[in-house]
């Protein structure tokens, strides 16, 4: 079978589209081929040594993707010939509060990722997409669906009227927005791009607000909630953005501390609003496949569809992280095998 492998040194450039041996399942284990697969920052910090410096390679990247079964492994019970489903993003975390033990077990590094034609799993390992999506929208799910998710409907404590700020328009942002819309709340949506924000008030934002035009966006998100603060801001910016954002909500209210597109490593923070006020900063980490089995019923019950910018062909898998990279896209990026 053809894989993509990150060969013996990291960089977009080190990308080469090689052949490896069909894999076969062994027990427990489904042969899943694999049709579409997203692309996630997170992936580009991986290719490129961002993330994990001490990452072995090869390594087959992307954590999110989506196929088809097509053996099984003797023994396998819940999975069956012709699902449609997603690898789990952290293999080993099928339940409750995150684990050191299996919050590392992660595709796309440390373990072997999407893109390649098969790929086997541990039954316990994928999970069925709801009916309506095709393998392109679900393989957007994983990572960025269920990262979403969490900030918002298990973390966001909201009720219905309530003030969700997503920052930026990429995958994770797009997510919490439909999320945030689903649970009747009020969307304030930034990005750079005036065209963006537009396309995010015909996904149902309220208002959107151009961080680079209003560099005092934190200002312009308390003006837009009558100087009471959102009730919670989805935070992909990192070091950054959090000060800001910090300043964005109201009193009590959640920051979801979930990326770092603004900025890694240390934030310049003044902590007295979150002591003062009673701030909550919750880390994401992705969910667990029980937190994917909620999603997807929610996603199912409300018909609701990731936003995908672009499809590449498998071919091109490199264009298309410096496509993601080069921040052009308004939602998910997606290869298709
Ligand atoms: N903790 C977790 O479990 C978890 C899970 C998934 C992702 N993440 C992280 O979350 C972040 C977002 O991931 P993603 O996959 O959604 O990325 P993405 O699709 O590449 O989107 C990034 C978006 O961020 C916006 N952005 C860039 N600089 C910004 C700034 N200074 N202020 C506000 N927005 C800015 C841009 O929006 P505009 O083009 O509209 O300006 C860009 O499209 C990444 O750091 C990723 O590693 C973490």
């Amino acid at each position: 079978m053809k894989a993509f492998e990150v060969l013996d040194n990291f960089g977009i450039e080190n990308l080469s589209s090689v052949t490896r041996p069909d894999p076969k399942p062994g027990p427990g284990e489904v042969l899943v081929k694999i049709k579409a697969c997203s692309l996630n920052y997170r992936d580009f910090l991986m290719i490129t040594g961002q993330y994990n410096p001490r990452q072995k390679l090869p390594l087959v990247p992307l954590s999110d993707g989506a196929g088809e079964v097509v053996e099984l492994g003797p023994g396998v019970k819940k999975v069956r010939i012709g699902d449609r489903v997603c690898g789990i993003f952290s293999q080993g975390w099928l339940a409750g509060a995150p684990r050191l033990e299996n919050i590392r077990e992660t595709l796309g590094g440390p373990l072997d990722g999407m893109i390649s034609e098969y790929r086997v799993f541990p039954e316990e390992g994928v999970i069925s997409f709801p009916e309506h999506l095709s393998y392109a929208e679900a393989s957007t799910l994983p990572c960025a669906g269920l990262t979403a998710y969490n900030a918002v409907v298990t973390f966001g404590e909201l009720e219905p009227g309530m003030t969700v700020v997503a920052l930026g328009t990429g995958g994770v942002s797009l997510f919490a927005l439909q999320f945030a819309k689903m649970l009747g709340c009020k969307t304030i949506v930034t990005s750079s791009s005036d065209q963006k924000l537009e396309k995010a008030k015909s996904l149902g934002a309220d208002e959107g607000i151009n961080y680079t035009a209003k560099t005092n966006w934190d200002r312009e998100i308390r003006k837009k909630t009558d100087m009471k603060g959102a009730d919670l801001i989805i935070e992909v910016g990192g070091a950054g953005t959090l000060s800001k954002s910090v300043q964005s909500v109201k009193p009590g209210g959640i920051v979801a501390l979930i990326g770092v597109v603004a900025g890694g490593g240390e934030a310049n923070l003044s902590l007295f609003p979150i002591l003062m006020q009673g701030i909550r900063i919750q880390g994401v980490i992705v969910g667990s496949r029980s937190d994917f089995e909620r999603m997807n019923l929610a996603i199912s019950r409300n018909l609701m569809r990731p936003v995908i910018d672009r499809i590449f062909p498998y071919s091109e898998f490199p264009k298309a992280l410096e496509y993601l990279r080069d921040g052009k896209h308004f939602g998910k990026v997606v290869i298709e095998i």
